[in-house]
């Protein structure tokens, strides 16, 4: 069995970024600039952006962190957006989601210019993921794919099964790996909520994606041997024997599992690493793209 290390590879990746930065940097030309906006006080959105930020400065990135209160309107919130569109400074830019429920997500993810969409969740850049065209792809699929290929796991003819339906996930990375490219040519099946029978299918699968947000929801007997498991979920159960009184699980209940992989990622330290590796990638493209 081999871990699918997460932690590693995005350092690897982010150790590449900062080498380009210096670059760059001693060419005269622009340092990449993200930012990023979160509305309201969600404790998890906070920590994933604060994440992001922290990478940034690690590669030598510049960044701008908005944080904006939960009762901020739909109206002020695409004003902000039409701000960043027309800040020349700002090469990428995200607004962490979920957003409050008074602000339309369709209706700001579609404010963002495409040109700065580093999260690829624009529909101009949904279409063009779908079609293979050059474009930001989500950074959470990405960094599976990313995975996966540095670690060389066969994908080509294989049977993969996506268990989850969402945009940030389950849907760009079905499309992604049904593709031809390095980590693709699989033949893909999305699993969902109404789906019946999903134990046939995943004991059927040479790879099975776990983006579901269920803690610990793939057991061992749901798996064949020699099977590939990347977990995107990461929940906080209650753990009295921890000092915060918290552990963090996956989708997927590692210890009836592991044994019968080939490879796995693990939570934390899998997944959830690349993605912000990816965002990074993404930053640096969009700069590039605009120089
Ligand atoms: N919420 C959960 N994942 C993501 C992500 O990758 N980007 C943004 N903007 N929001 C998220």
């Amino acid at each position: 069995m081999t871990i699918l290390d997460g932690k590693k590879t995005s350092a690897d990746i982010k150790a590449e970024i900062a080498e380009k930065v210096k670059e760059l940097k001693a060419q005269g030309k622009k340092t990449p600039h993200l930012a990023a906006v979160i509305v309201g006080n969600d404790g998890a959105s906070k920590t994933y952006v604060g994440a992001k930020v922290k990478a940034c400065e690690l590669v030598g990135f510049e960044s701008t962190l908005i944080e904006l209160p939960e009762e901020t309107s739909e109206e002020a919130l695409l004003q902000k957006i039409n701000d960043l569109n027309q800040d020349n400074a700002i090469d990428g830019y995200i607004v962490q989601l979920p957003l409050p429920r008074h602000i339309d997500e369709h209706k700001v993810l579609l404010a963002i210019d495409a040109d700065k969409d580093v999260d690829g969740f624009h529909p101009t850049n949904v279409g063009r993921m779908a079609l293979e065209l050059p474009t930001f792809l989500p950074a959470t699929p990405y960094g599976i794919l990313e995975l996966l290929e540095r670690y060389q796991v066969p994908t080509s003819g294989k049977n993969v099964v996506v268990i989850g339906r969402s945009h940030i996930v389950g849907r760009p990375m079905s499309i992604l790996m049904s593709q031809k490219r390095a980590a693709g040519d699989a033949t893909v099946t999305v699993a969902h909520s109404r789906t019946q029978n999903l134990k046939e299918l995943t004991l059927q699968a040479d790879i099975v994606v776990v983006a579901l947000g269920v803690a610990e929801f793939l057991t061992g007997d749901m798996v064949k041997e020699g099977v590939t498991i990347i977990d995107v979920g990461i929940t906080r159960i209650e753990d009295s024997s921890k000092k915060n009184g918290f552990r963090l699980a996956g989708d997927v209940h590692f210890d009836s599992v592991a044994p019968k992989a080939e490879f796995i990622t693990p939570v934390p330290g899998g997944v959830g690493p690349m993605t912000i590796a990816m965002l990074l990638k993404n930053t640096l493209l969009a700069g590039e793209r605009k120089s």
